[in-house]
């Protein structure tokens, strides 16, 4: 895999493999990273360079990605307002940018606001280009560690019910997610076999994701608010908020019936979890953090995890260290 722009793109044994790497990864890193389970990381990406090119907000994905490139021992540059500080404001074309950053470094990281702008980069560069959120399109890395979370809270289970909430038209992370849950809806991976989808119809789910849900073969339900009955019947419990930054903007809040109430909350199963990309707004109050199943800031670290294997395999440096027992 050269690019990482849509999880479209990803071949199912790939993934397979990519999972458990995650988990080996995990495994060490929790020794301590001056233990010698992490010996074989330490210095994995020496004279690698990443260059973080981002355009757009990010708190987690770009320090994950420089926090991963930096514990592998590998430097990282690149500006966080690529909007303002680099040669965009000068009218440098993002192709141009491209072209010329990917002569400085090994991998470019690249968060932007035009939906499809990480395909374009990729088009031109001659490093690998990972997509790290292009506007309302697509936020492969994070969907991977979405179903990493998944995977590592449900290692036996299949045919598990997933919800997701909140604005599903710009959420780019949604649309990663179902990408990959109809890809490996038919596979030994599946994890999950029937999606609610709840949303008010201005931010319903884009048709062709919908299609391709539909046509995978996961059992599709849509709802326009929440209600004990989607709670109960929840495995997962993956909630967003409304984007209400992008430039299509018709309403500006998915509003009070989206909001995870500690009542509908205590429907949810035991065993259940609950997600979110984050930030969060009102649709997540903080008195939810105590619940068992709230596992954002789990998901959350598990970016670095996955940022990680992702450089190691992308800068073809997995070596693969000899996993725990
Ligand atoms: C998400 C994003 O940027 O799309 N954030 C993230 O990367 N964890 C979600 C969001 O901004 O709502």
């Amino acid at each position: 895999m050269k690019h990482l722009i849509t999880t479209e793109d990803l071949p199912v044994a790939w993934l397979d493999n990519f999972l458990t790497e995650v988990h080996h990864l995990k495994q060490a890193y929790k020794h301590g990273t001056q233990s010698e389970a992490w010996e074989p990381y330490r210095n994995a990406l020496a004279n690698k360079i990443l260059v973080s090119l981002f355009y757009e907000p990010s708190t987690r994905t770009r320090l994950s990605f420089e926090s991963a490139m930096t514990r592998l021992g590998g430097s990282v540059i690149g500006t966080e307002a690529a909007g303002m500080f680099s040669s965009a404001v000068k009218g440098e074309t993002l192709e141009d940018t491209i072209r010329v950053c990917g002569g400085y470094g090994d991998i470019l990281i690249l968060r932007h606001k035009a939906t499809g702008s990480a395909r374009l980069a990729s088009a031109v560069s001659t490093v690998p280009v990972i997509n790290a959120g292009d506007g309302q399109g697509e936020h492969p890395t994070q969907a991977l560690l979405d179903y990493f979370t998944i995977w590592e809270n449900f290692k036996d289970k299949q045919n598990l019910s997933l919800t997701v909430v909140g604005d599903l038209k710009r959420g780019r992370t949604i649309h990663s997610l179902l990408h990959l849950v109809s890809k490996l809806c038919q596979t030994h991976l599946a994890k999950i076999a029937r999606i609610t989808l709840v949303a008010p119809a201005d931010l319903a789910l884009p048709k062709n994701i919908f299609e391709t849900l539909k046509n995978s073969g996961v059992e599709v339900v849509i709802g326009d608010s929440l209600n004990e009955a989607i709670m109960m019947s929840s495995d997962i419990f993956y909630t967003t908020r409304t984007q209400a930054e992008r430039e299509d903007s018709t309403i500006t809040s998915t509003g009070d019936s989206y909001v995870l109430t500690d009542a509908l909350a205590a429907a949810l199963p035991e065993h259940a979890i609950i997600l979110h990309p984050l930030p969060r707004n009102q649709e997540l109050p903080t008195n939810i953090d105590t619940l068992p199943q709230a596992k954002y800031f789990t998901q959350a670290q598990n970016g670095l995890f996955v940022r990680m294997t992702l450089l190691l395999q992308m800068l073809h440096a997995l070596s693969t260290p000899t996993p725990e027992k």
